[in-house]
């Protein structure tokens, strides 16, 4: 990486005039890429975080003993920077990434950066990072914060000093809208229960579907829908996004309480439905309402709007309507053209930077 120099976003200039990293742009992945800058800050337990830098992208030393390692004090959040036609940044909500950050932290009993410091952090990184943004239409710099308890602890309970970091890694347009998910409907395993961190982005949430992610790739499955630990009759999330369902002119999306993550794509999207007329019921979904539903799809910064193909149920197999004619797609275009800059942003959710 070249050297860093400066700490301030307005040191590293927002320039139209690009030079791209050395990356094949027509052939990203969605894996990691890794980029030159991090951010870090960190502080005690008894303070809040105060002054990070940016800092040459690499490997952290942490002790045996943090809290993180040893009982998962931590959280992840996910966001993506997108350029427009024109070569310029812009991030899409990131504020609601750094609130559900604080939230999460409440729960975990960690200090978290402000909403103004999470979004200039990310600033920063996306900016030291510019060369790494893919050209408009390509993909999107990912951008990944984590919050961990980095201290030494060893009896159960909140760790003594905190590390807030944020990387980024540019990914390419997985699904482009076109392709479908074949999903399992998973009927043994739950992904949270009431009361429990199904609700917050802990890291502790995530690596639990592995092993039934695994079984239903093996079948031929793209990945598994988790329903509600206590009747099992309702549906809840996809191992790393949410789920919606459109019946007639209705589109329905499970509730947040508790269990389900507070998706910012769901969020948006439910607002696009809704000023488009359908209505937007967020409810206990059954069952059988998805073995019903005309259209399906998952939502996530990653998965963006994805539709879904069919639903596996014991030995029953449900098939959707998807391709350029459905409300899905209309959905994801117009999602990823405000994202983008093509279409204009009457509700200001983008962030130029
Ligand atoms: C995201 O959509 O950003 C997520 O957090 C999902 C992640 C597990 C890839």
């Amino acid at each position: 990486a070249p050297p860093f120099i400066g700490t301030q976003s307005g040191s590293i200039n927002n320039s139209s005039e690009e030079n791209y990293a050395d990356v094949d742009w027509d052939n990203l992945g969605f894996g990691l890429t890794t980029t030159d800058y991090m951010y870090i800050m960190k502080c005690s337990m008894k303070e809040n975080f105060s002054r990070g830098h940016l800092t040459n992208y690499g490997n952290i030393e942490i002790s045996p003993s943090a809290g993180v390692l040893n009982y998962g004090q931590g959280l992840f959040e996910g966001l993506k920077a997108y350029r427009k036609t024109d070569g310029r940044i812009q991030l899409f909500r990131p504020e609601h990434n750094a609130l559900r950050m604080q939230a999460g932290a409440r729960r975990l009993r960690m200090p978290s950066p402000s909403v103004e410091q999470f979004v200039e952090a990310v600033k920063q990184v996306v900016l030291a990072n510019k060369h790494w943004v893919p050209p408009h239409g390509k993909g999107s710099l990912y951008v990944r914060p984590l919050l961990m308890g980095s201290g030494s602890v060893l009896g159960i309970g909140p760790a003594p000093e905190y590390t807030f970091l944020i990387f980024a890694s540019p990914i390419g347009n997985f699904y482009k809208g076109r392709e479908s998910l074949n999903l399992l409907i998973e009927r043994d395993l739950h992904r949270a229960g009431p009361g429990g961190t199904g609700g917050i982005k802990s890291i502790t949430n995530y690596s639990g579907v592995y092993e039934t992610v695994a079984e239903a790739k093996a079948e031929g499955f793209t990945d598994v829908l988790f329903l509600d630990a206590v009747s099992g009759k309702y549906i809840e999330e996809i191992s790393s996004c949410n789920i919606f369902i459109l019946k007639d002119n209705v589109i329905s999306t499970p509730a947040t309480h508790g269990t389900i993550l507070p998706g910012v794509t769901r969020k948006s999207i439910i607002k696009l439905a809704s000023d488009m007329g359908y209505q937007v019921e967020e409810r206990n979904v059954p069952l059988e309402d998805l073995l019903n539903a005309d259209e399906v799809f998952c939502t996530g910064t990653a998965m963006v709007v994805t539709p879904v193909a069919s639903m596996t149920y014991k030995d029953t197999r449900v098939e959707y309507k998807t391709g350029n004619e459905t409300v899905t797609h209309k959905l994801h275009v117009t999602l990823t053209g405000i994202q983008t800059g093509v279409i204009e942003d009457k509700l200001r959710w983008t962030l130029p930077i």
